[in-house]
Parts: structure tokens; sequence; C-alpha cells
């Protein structure tokens, strides 16, 4: 039996550890290793679906993925990401949710936005939807914020994390992401938040971490945050198995006997 919600309202202090999964196989390895939490986030449109941002990623592509992530860690606490626009509305926000815990299995759901979107947190939490939300760097809007930055460098910057984040707990949140802020800003909203911080890129403080999978054992070429540690190179040695059995299907080394009836 994993994690419930009750057990991560009451995680503050503990460093629990989070990590993105899209599927049966990395949700599989996701619990197998251990994790707390498997988020089934959105950012599955850059590093699975091959997209430029997370913005097209829609509500059928978060389900179809939460599903089988789901298949894959049936005991292991599951979040998965409202996409972009779908929590516009309260409304639109309750049928995302929907769908998401009910037809996907999921646990609780994630939005991103500090005080904008805290009247609709309220709305979800009311209505009995475990939310958990992400101020800072917040990849669905990542244009208004000037790009894949750091943010809360500047002081108005900070402050407007730090409100966000307050907002998002008196309206209910179970906790709080913190994705690439300053270490010392994490800290702060760390210390001031009676909900546990889940850090990306925000510095050893938070009470919990996550990280993306593709980013932890290296399946996405295309880009590694500087805040992520590699700890395989998954990307390179798959090729070099990959090819190996190109040259020995050339060669003629496979099948051998042990491979044939
Ligand atoms: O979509 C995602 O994977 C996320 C994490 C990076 C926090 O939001």
């Amino acid at each position: 039996m994993g994690k419930t919600v009750k057990d991560f309202r009451e995680a503050k202090g503990k460093r629990l550890v989070y990590l993105t999964a899209y599927d049966y196989p990395t949700a599989r390895m996701a619990e197998a290793a251990g994790v707390d939490a498997v988020l089934v986030g959105d950012s599955l449109g850059m590093v699975v679906l091959g997209y430029p941002s997370t913005v097209p990623v829609t509500l059928e592509e978060m389900l179809h993925h939460t599903k089988a992530a789901r298949r894959g860690a049936p005991n292991t606490f599951l979040v998965a990401d409202l996409p972009y626009l779908t929590y516009a509305t309260l409304d639109r926000a309750l049928f995302a949710a929907e769908r998401l815990l009910k037809e996907g299995g999921a646990d609780a759901v994630k939005l991103e936005g500090g005080e904008e979107v805290a009247e609709v947190v309220q709305g979800l939490v009311r209505a009995g939807v475990p939310v958990l939300g992400h101020v800072g760097l917040t990849p669905q809007t990542a244009s208004q914020l000037g790009g894949y930055r750091l943010q809360g460098k500047r002081p108005e910057e900070a402050e407007r994390i730090l409100k966000g984040a307050l907002a998002l707990e008196a309206a209910g949140a179970y906790g709080v992401v913190l994705e690439m802020v300053p270490a010392s800003l994490a800290k702060e909203v760390t210390e001031r938040l009676s909900v546990h911080t889940v850090g990306i890129g925000a510095g050893p403080h938070t009470d919990a971490q996550v990280l993306v999978f593709h980013d932890v054992v290296g399946l996405y070429g295309a880009f590694k945050p500087r805040f992520a540690k590699r700890y395989l190179e998954g990307e390179r040695l798959i090729v070099e198995a990959l090819g190996q059995y190109v040259k020995e299907v050339r060669e003629g080394l496979f099948p051998g006997p042990e491979h044939s009836f």
C-alpha cells in the first residue's frame, strides 16, 4: 500500500522523492526504485511526444499516459498534471480533474500558477480533489516569463513567488512545487509554508525533490538542464546495444542456435 494524501499533507520536513513517469515501464521502474510519488508531468509533451514545449499537450494525451503509468505503479501515490488551459475556469478544472482521477487512476492533480489560480485550487479542494501547486518557472507559460530561466532573482519576482505559494497553501493545496528558483528563496518559501515544498532546480532546502525521469537516466538527448543529475547515460547505452543488434543481424550472428526452434 502506497502513501495517501494524508501522508503528503503531513510531509513537512520529510525528504520525500517524486519522479516523473509517463507509461507502464517508466512507472514500474519508479515504483521498483521506491519513489514516494510518481508525477505524470506534462513534460511528457517534450520528452515522450517530441513537442517543442508543454503547451500542445491535451487532456486526452494526459489521460492516456496517466492510465499507463497507473498500471505500472499500482502501489505508488500518483499525481497527474492538468494540461495548459484545462484549468482556466473552475468548471474546466473540475472536468479535467474528474477524468484524471476517475478514469486515469490519479490520486491528485498538479497545476501551475500562484495567486491567479488560487480560486480554482480552492474550488477543486472543496470538491474533494487533492491539489499540488507549482510556482517559480511554470513551463506552460514560460514564454511570458522570458523563457526557461531562473525565476525569483529580482525582489519583486521573489515576492510574487512567495505570495503565490502562500495563496496556494491558503487555498488548500497539499504541497507546492518550486521550479528553478534560487536556493535562498526556496529556503524562505519552505520555512514560511506549513505544507511541503517539492524542489526542482531549487537547491537543497525544499522538503521534497522531483526530477524528470528522462533527465535522470539520460534519455532526453536534446537538452539536459543544469539542475538535473544524470545517473545513467541511457540514450548512449541503448543506441550502442541497438547498434550491436543491427550489426549481428547483418553479419548473420543473430539469431543463433539458442534463439531458434
Ligand atoms: O511536467 C513536469 O514534469 C513537471 C515537473 C518538472 C515538476 O511539472
